[in-house]
């Protein structure tokens, strides 16, 4: 092993033509997916307090704004619905004319080369905002199998290209891959959440897409954030059930998970920087505390670096400004 002052770490740094050859990690356009929160109605463009710059929008406002999404260079978007009715077992989120089935119309009319994924989930359909059906209090693995799997379907009818279960029910991509094969979508994917922890970071979302529980919270089926070996086995339980892409969700509290799940499994790797992560960003920049680009361009590096080959993240249009 040569040591100095045969070897000179420096000497590989001093101009940037030699920085960008000897890169490690490179942030793509191509590696992001942009979240969009499409609310009931007609005509609706609302922002989200504690997410500036990210919006509400109605179907019918959809096309224009995937039409700019496409333009920068984004080949995928992420679909979050808010229905106009919630009830006890959600059941607008498989009505074939619910928010999100509207949404995929409209953004699939658009002919754009977009892929538009789908979060399978209940919390913002059900009147309790739970991810599932509720029995006394506690929701109820086995009964919430098949409203998701009922969702999934309906999203895919609706010509979703990818579904992303985030219940954190054990037994739903099997329940999934099941409903999709038997009525002739072998060939859609499922991403899954896999590792998705109950975490704080949800905050802001919550608030996007009224989600939060009206009693209780998340822990009885989120993951608890000290845990990395049970996030082992929730990637390797979604994998035999046929997931196509893993996930882990939050990112950056979360990158040594990240890299555990790389580092052990083959399956394409997404992370889900949260709207917390997005907001304190946000926060700070808008204080001219820190540089926004600067440190926004660092965490995406460092959440691919962790070993993420997708960045689901609130900053895809403005990253891809940047690059
Ligand atoms: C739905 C869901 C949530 C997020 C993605 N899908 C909220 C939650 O689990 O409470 C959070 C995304 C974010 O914070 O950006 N279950």
């Amino acid at each position: 092993m040569s040591s100095f002052p045969q070897s000179r770490l420096r000497r590989l740094r001093h101009i940037e033509a030699l920085r960008a050859l000897v890169r490690e990690t490179r942030v793509e356009v191509g590696d992001l997916i942009y979240p969009l929160f499409v609310v009931e109605g007609n005509k609706i463009k609302q922002e989200i307090s504690s997410m500036p710059g990210i919006c509400r929008y109605s179907p019918d406002l959809l096309p224009k704004e995937v039409e700019d999404i496409a333009k920068l260079g984004i080949t995928a978007v992420i679909l979050f619905g808010i229905p106009k009715k919630k009830d006890e077992v959600g059941s607008s989120a498989y009505h074939p004319k619910g928010v999100i089935q509207q949404a995929i119309r409209a953004i699939k009319k658009t002919t754009l080369d977009l892929l538009v994924v789908t979060d399978v989930c209940l919390c913002e359909y059900t009147s309790h905002g739970h991810c599932g059906f509720v029995v006394d209090g506690y929701v109820d693995n086995d009964k919430t199998l098949e409203l998701l799997a009922k969702t999934a379907l309906s999203h895919a009818e609706a010509g979703a290209d990818i579904v992303a279960p985030s219940d954190m029910m054990d037994g739903r991509v099997r329940a999934i891959r099941q409903a999709l094969d038997k009525n002739g979508f072998q060939n859609t994917p499922i991403l899954a959440y896999a590792a998705k922890y109950a975490s704080a970071f949800y905050g802001p979302f919550r608030e996007a897409a009224e989600s939060a529980p009206q009693f209780g919270d998340r822990r009885s089926y989120q993951m608890d954030p000290p845990n990395w070996r049970e996030a082992l086995r929730e990637v390797e339980q979604d994998i035999a059930e046929g997931a196509d892409i893993v996930m882990v969700k939050p990112a950056l509290p979360y990158l040594d998970v990240i890299r555990k799940v790389r580092d052990t499994f083959n399956h394409p790797l997404a992370a889900y920087s949260v709207s917390g992560e997005y907001a304190m960003a946000k926060a700070a920049a808008q204080q001219g505390w820190l540089d926004e680009k600067g440190i926004v361009l660092e965490m995406l590096t460092a959440i691919k670096r962790a070993g993420a080959d997708i960045i689901i993240t609130y900053y895809a249009k403005e990253v891809a400004k940047w690059l």
